[in-house]
């Protein structure tokens, strides 16, 4: 069978976090591994009602296909929606698509031949690695820094690729709360990012899963907003704020690209669920939305700041010892002194109980065995300092242990 798969399958991996996952999925471990948003967040009582209203007496609208750019009355809140945080798109510059990894997968299919250049940050979204190596393009990280990506990097990152005879096609980002890192670009290094992409005339994909998760500080513009020429595609999903087994979200860009990643949804999968869209449609109609993300909002918020505080009594104080501070969102990052290897240090987490996401799989460089991910999205309060206590034993001891082998 080996010489039936295409070129691609060669180089395409199975993301190493869902096999690690796997690991930590035992019980009495406090998980701190999993992205999934809190299923207590989900509208699931309304979300049943009009489940069965609507297939009980809109079954044309519900049950049969519908078209590839999705349900207009969907698509006008949205377009709303957007309008509210300061980006125009009409309906007719939205696409609803199954979720944002479907968004990333129709721009990969769209812009990327073999061996062109994605420009992402260090470290960045697993799935979006995955979408881009599986149109086998060249990946290359310029690194994150506490306020956006180092721009300067992100030039010769450019150019570099230019001299080695590549092509420059996309620059990937999630500027607000990131995935995997919490961090959130500042409006000045946004303004940066679309004066370069403008200058090299590339396309932004700007990845806004958690935008609408804000629970503290003040909201910066999205990069879409600061783009007088139309050259930033917006991913935008229901997962987090509704319900993530939906399979729901959009993209909105120039009409231009639209219309190719249109033909690419067509084969694809002709359209996305008609349901979810009139679940959706129906969240909009009925729902108290503000309400709703007020209520979600708070939630993260007493999680993150639980997090925080058992991180500030609980991880050892030493040079090297870091983490981010989320103004929203689902994750938070740390760092640890360069000879500590999360990967390595897993297993005393786990004889711990506790577990974690070791951070190199978000670094297209190979680096970032020193980093870790942490989600304090469906610990409870109290698994949260439990948790943390934990985990800062672990890092006591793995420093303790790699003190006695230098030694030895
Ligand atoms: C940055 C980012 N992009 C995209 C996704 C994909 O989410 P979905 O396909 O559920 O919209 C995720 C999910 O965690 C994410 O963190």
């Amino acid at each position: 069978m080996n010489p039936l798969y295409a070129e691609r399958m060669k180089t395409a991996r199975r993301s190493v976090i869902r096999e690690l996952l796997k690991l930590t999925e035992q019980p009495n471990i406090i998980s701190f591994a999993g992205g999934l948003p809190d299923p207590d967040t989900f509208p699931r009582e309304f979300l049943a009602q009009v489940a069965a209203d609507e297939i009980r007496n809109n079954p044309g609208k519900t049950l049969q296909y519908t078209t590839t750019e999705g349900k207009l009355p969907l698509r006008e809140p949205l377009s709303r929606w957007f309008a509210e945080d300061g980006m125009r798109f009409s309906p007719d510059q939205i696409l609803i698509t199954s979720a944002s990894q479907q968004g990333l997968d129709l721009i990969a299919k769209v812009f990327l031949d073999p061996g062109d250049v994605v420009l992402v940050e260090l470290p960045t979204y697993i799935g979006a690695i995955q979408a881009f190596e599986a149109m086998q393009a060249r990946l290359v990280g310029v690194e994150l820094e506490d306020d956006g990506m180092d721009l300067d990097r992100l030039s010769d990152a450019i150019a570099a690729a230019r001299r080695a005879g590549q092509t420059p096609k996309l620059i990937y980002v999630v500027p607000d709360f990131q995935n995997p890192s919490g961090v959130t670009w500042s409006e000045e290094k946004r303004r940066g990012l679309v004066e370069i992409a403008s200058r090299e005339d590339l396309v932004i994909v700007e990845d806004m899963p958690y935008r609408k998760l804000r629970f503290t500080g003040e909201p910066v513009p999205s990069v879409a907003s600061l783009d007088p020429e139309g050259r930033v595609v917006v991913l935008f999903t229901f997962s987090k704020v509704l319900a993530a087994g939906l399979r729901l979200g959009a993209l909105a860009g120039p009409r231009e690209i639209l219309e190719k990643v249109v033909t690419m949804k067509q084969a694809t999968d002709l359209c996305t669920s008609s349901l979810t869209q009139r679940l959706a449609v129906r969240f909009f109609q009925d729902y108290d939305v503000e309400g709703h993300m007020r209520t979600i909002r708070d939630h993260y918020r007493m999680k993150c700041h639980a997090m925080l505080r058992a991180l500030d009594r609980y991880m050892p104080r030493r040079e090297g010892i870091s983490w981010t501070k989320p103004e929203g969102g689902l994750f938070l990052w740390a760092r640890f002194p360069d000879q500590l290897d999360t990967e390595r240090m897993l297993p005393r987490a786990l004889d711990h109980k506790v577990a974690y996401v070791i951070g190199a799989p978000f670094f297209v460089d190979g680096t970032g065995h020193n980093t870790m991910r942490l989600s304090f999205s469906s610990a409870t309060t109290e698994q949260l300092e439990e948790g943390v206590r934990r985990l800062g034993q672990v890092v006591e001891e793995e420093l303790a242990s790699l003190r006695l082998s230098q030694r030895a």
